[in-house]
């Protein structure tokens, strides 16, 4: 403040007539853009009649712990000499306004650093400024869902739900059902920040749930009011399930052949026993199994083996 000050009180000594009924106005106080985009922010003054060009100033700077020059019209004559380097080609005064009294200063592909509050100071038949607030936001647009059976029951599998998305400022993610139910102290979320300044925000719900039940994930921007979600249909969009529900057949599958195969040999064993106790040839046969659940396959046993007595299962 101290600084706009007094740059307003040397601006005011190069007036010599003090028009003390000289302001600066402001249309709009607060701009809200999109990281990327382009702004243009207004002030407005005065001009009776014709523009004397040579008579006017115009600073536009950023307030901050150590104040940013943007733009300076000093007199008529643009200099960029103090301007800060952030802003360096990135600024222009629409010349071609400030015969209306208006001074227009447009800031393209906006960044996340040029959020702030802005003066606006204007030296004419006077001096005055006024102060302008910008403020840069990025919405969870590209919403990226992944859906993957945990775990399969009769009635309701164990789903989890994966929302993925990019954005600023950080965004609370909420979820809830088709009822309405909120379920959002039941998943996880978790922010990573890249060179971009941009969130990667990552919410995980797990939950058990049946077919045609729907599920809704939305990125609650708190600062800008702004909502966006996506929707789940179980068990719909579901490709990445598909192959991990193959997975589960094979594993399955696999398991149940083992178990079959055990068995087999477990009775098989007890047959021996029985029917072979006069044999005192004590051959020990080891009859690795394998439960390689991509294959599923079970070795053949042979029991026609007339020496088989004390047969070890190994389970590999
Ligand atoms: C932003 O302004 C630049 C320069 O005036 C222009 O080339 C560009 O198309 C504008 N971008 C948008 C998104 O309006
Ligand atoms: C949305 O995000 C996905 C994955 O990050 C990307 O492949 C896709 O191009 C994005 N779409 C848009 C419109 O940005
Ligand atoms: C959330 O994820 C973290 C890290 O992956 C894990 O340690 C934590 O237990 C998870 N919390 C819940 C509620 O699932
Ligand atoms: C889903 O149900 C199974 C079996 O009843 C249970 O073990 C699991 O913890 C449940 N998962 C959730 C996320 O409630
Ligand atoms: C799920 O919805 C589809 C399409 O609306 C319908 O054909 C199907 O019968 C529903 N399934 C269940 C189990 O409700
Ligand atoms: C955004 O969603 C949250 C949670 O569902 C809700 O509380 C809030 O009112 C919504 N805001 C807007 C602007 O839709």
């Amino acid at each position: 403040m101290e600084n706009a000050l007094c740059i307003l009180c040397i601006f005011v000594s190069h007036w010599h007539f003090l028009n003390a009924l000289f302001t600066v106005e402001v249309p709009q106080p607060r701009y809200i853009v999109e990281y990327g985009s382009n702004v243009t922010m207004e002030c407005r003054f005065r001009v009776n009649g014709q523009l004397k060009l040579q008579d006017l100033s115009v600073i536009w700077e950023k307030k901050e712990e150590h104040t940013k020059e943007v733009y300076k019209l000093h007199k008529g004559k643009e200099n960029f000499n103090n301007q800060h380097s952030s802003y360096s080609g990135r600024v222009q005064l629409l010349k071609d306004k400030l015969q209306f009294g208006r001074s227009m200063l447009q800031v393209t592909s906006v960044k996340f650093t040029d959020a702030g509050t802005y003066l606006c100071l204007i030296g004419y038949e006077g001096a005055d400024y006024k102060m302008i607030t910008l403020q840069v936001k990025a919405p969870y647009r590209n919403i990226t869902k992944r859906t993957v059976i945990v775990q399969r029951t009769a009635g309701q599998n164990e789903w989890e739900l994966t929302c993925q998305s990019k954005g600023y400022p950080k965004a609370e993610v909420i979820w809830h059902n088709g009822e309405h139910q909120d379920f959002s102290d039941k998943a996880n979320t978790s922010y990573e920040t890249g060179t971009d300044q941009l969130y990667s925000v990552t919410s995980t719900l797990k939950t058990n749930t049946s077919i045609n039940e729907t599920f809704h994930c939305i990125f609650w921007n708190k600062e800008f009011k702004e909502n966006t979600s996506a929707i789940f249909i179980i068990p719909d969009d579901t490709v990445d399930s598909q192959r991990i529900n193959s997975r589960h057949y094979f594993a399955t599958a696999g398991a149940a052949l083992v178990l079959f195969g055990s068995s087999l040999l477990f009775m098989l064993w007890l047959e021996k026993i029985r029917t072979g106790r006069r044999t005192n040839n004590a051959a020990v046969k080891v009859i690795k199994l394998s439960t390689n659940e991509e294959e599923g396959d079970c070795r053949e046993i042979s029991p026609e083996n007339e020496e088989l007595e004390n047969v070890r299962i190994e389970v590999t």
